[in-house]
């Protein structure tokens, strides 16, 4: 048994909660991004080197020096900027950011937006305390951004403290006028969420914020995008709200009304109960993420917005707080996290626990959710390690921030095919439509929607023209923002994507 696993195992054994020393850590492996890098690295890493996976080492030559990914194109095919806001601020939206934002346009920072939208930081101490709007951080995601998203590059939520933390007791108690802050660094954007206070829905947003290195020449580096000066010197913004972003991939819909037109919308948590599995805690495994979150972080270096002293107060109870009392405690797809414990400490793969299972088979066959990994540990360890000892060195200006390598997709193979990025090991071509189409593409869909002429669920009923374009949108390149499925959410190798034609080609 490794020895996190062992670490993490008795203090499960002692009950999910309590204090338990921390584990010990070796120092990192040495395999390397730039001969730099290496060096730098090894001057601290006493062990033999260990060998990168062949992949990994080719995800980290492939991305260093990369910006941002090339799905952004799709955001450039709608409005910006002025237009944008005039268009926005013309709809007479009845809610809290709309309201707030279209008075602050001068917004350069994610700490002014934060301010601007009532969830600044005030104190240098308090969740949701003196002053403070609460927050969690969240080390694993199967969100829009969830691709880069770790325990060195967190989620971070940023919200208005509910009445009280969750689980509630009683009937829900909403709060008029809450904003909901997701954000993680690695690419110029910021999600947001309000009710609207005349139709009572809630209304989803995205920021994409402009950043200086966008305009010089050769773009933005990895450091840009993953480093703390992403955070601020912002040259211009542009908000988009969900009816915006229908139909593209930044669709906020596929997941947050995931039972199609007119249904209600919702807010998510798929870690919404103690221990809250993938959460940044005071305690277990909790605190483990935020030990290794200061790996690589400085305590003097704000993330988020949220003060480095502040990182280890993450609450994830208070989201809970928020999602139960807005309305939501039952969720679309939600992992059984005491339930996962419990396995660990009988030593059970974690896969095989029912309720899990049967939220992830229903996933793969298009009828849920997304399902977060099981495990906290989700990444591919070697890359991992690396990513965190390169952006300790590359903070401290021991290393070029130019040999900085992108930390997005940090996953381990089995998590990837788990969260959807990737088909399962032993699918079939059809499988493989199901698995990387349906969530974007099924039954329930707006008729009026372009996408809903794919129905991965249906493949049947669809005519040659449709299942030829299904087949030249997937062989397009890499890089192409009308790949499909979208880079943002998978990835089909070249010998899937022929058994999936061949599946295709048979209807
Ligand atoms: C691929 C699925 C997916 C898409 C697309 C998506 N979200 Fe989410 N979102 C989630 C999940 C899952 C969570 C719960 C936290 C997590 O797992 O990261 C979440 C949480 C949030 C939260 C925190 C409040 C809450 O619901 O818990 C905000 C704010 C948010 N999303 C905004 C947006 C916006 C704005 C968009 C569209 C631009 C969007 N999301 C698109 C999956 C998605
Ligand atoms: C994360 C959501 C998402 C996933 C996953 C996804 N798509 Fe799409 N797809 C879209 C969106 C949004 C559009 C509409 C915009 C566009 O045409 O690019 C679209 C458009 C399409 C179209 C054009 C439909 C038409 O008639 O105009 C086809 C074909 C298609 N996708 C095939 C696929 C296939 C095949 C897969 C799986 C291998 C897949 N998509 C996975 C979001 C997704």
């Amino acid at each position: 048994m490794e020895s996190w696993r062992k670490g993490w195992a008795i203090w499960a054994v002692l009950g999910v909660s309590g204090c338990v020393a921390a584990t010990a850590r070796g120092p990192a492996p040495t395999q390397g991004v730039s001969a730099e890098a290496i060096a730098a690295v090894e001057e601290e890493a006493a062990p033999p080197p260990v060998q990168a996976t062949p992949q990994a080492e080719h995800l980290i030559q492939a991305e260093v020096g990369h910006s941002a990914v090339a799905d952004q194109a799709v955001l450039a095919h709608l409005p910006a900027g002025d237009a944008q806001w005039q268009a926005l601020c013309g709809r007479g939206h009845d809610d809290v950011v709309s309201e707030r934002l279209c008075k602050s346009r001068g917004v350069r920072s994610l700490a002014e937006l934060q301010a601007a939208l009532g969830i600044g930081f005030v104190s240098k101490i308090g969740n949701g305390d003196f002053g403070n709007p609460a927050f969690a951080f969240l080390s694993h995601s199967t969100s829009l951004t969830g691709r880069s998203v770790s325990p060195i590059n967190p989620r971070v939520f940023v919200f208005t403290d509910p009445s009280t933390r969750g689980p509630i007791a009683g009937p829900p108690k909403p709060t008029e006028d809450f904003v909901a802050l997701g954000f993680a660094r690695g690419e110029p954007l910021v999600e947001l969420v309000a009710r609207d206070r005349t139709t009572n829905e809630l209304r989803f947003f995205l920021v994409r914020f402009e950043l200086g290195c966008e305009r010089e020449q050769g773009g933005c580096s990895s450091w840009d995008l993953f480093g703390p000066s992403v955070e601020g010197g912002w040259v211009g913004l542009s908000v988009y709200d969900d009816a915006d972003l229908e139909n593209t991939v930044f669709d906020c819909n596929v997941c947050h009304q995931p039972n199609g037109p007119s249904t209600r919308k919702l807010l998510r948590m798929s870690q919404q109960r103690f221990p809250w599995t993938h959460f940044f805690r005071d305690k277990d495994q909790g605190k483990e993420l935020v030990d290794e979150y200061f790996l690589a972080h400085d305590k003097r270096e704000a993330y988020g917005g949220v003060p480095g002293q502040l990182v280890s107060w993450s609450e994830p109870a208070r989201l809970e707080g928020l999602v139960e009392h807005e309305g939501f405690i039952e969720q679309p797809g939600e992992l059984p996290t005491k339930a996962l414990v419990q396995r660990i400490v009988a030593g059970k793969p974690l896969a095989g626990e029912p309720t899990y299972a049967a939220f992830f088979a229903a996933a793969q066959a298009g009828r849920g959710v997304t399902m977060p990994f099981p495990d906290a540990r989700f990444v591919e360890k070697e890359r991992y390690k690396l990513a965190s000892a390169t952006y300790r060195k590359t903070l401290a200006g021991t290393l070029d921030v130019e040999a900085f390598p992108s930390i997005a997709e940090l996953h381990s193979d089995e998590a990837r095919w788990r969260t959807g990025r990737r088909p399962a090991p032993d699918a079939d071509g059809k499988g493989i439509v199901v698995q990387m189409c349906a969530r974007c593409h099924n039954g329930s869909l707006d008729p009026s929607l372009s996408r809903a002429r794919f129905d991965a669920t249906a493949l049947d009923t669809m005519d040659e023209a449709e299942l030829a374009l299904a087949i030249e949108r997937m062989k397009l390149p890499s890089g192409s923002p009308l790949k499909m499925p979208p880079e943002r959410f998978g990835e089909l190798t070249e010998e899937e994507i022929a058994k999936a034609e061949a599946a295709l080609l048979v209807q």
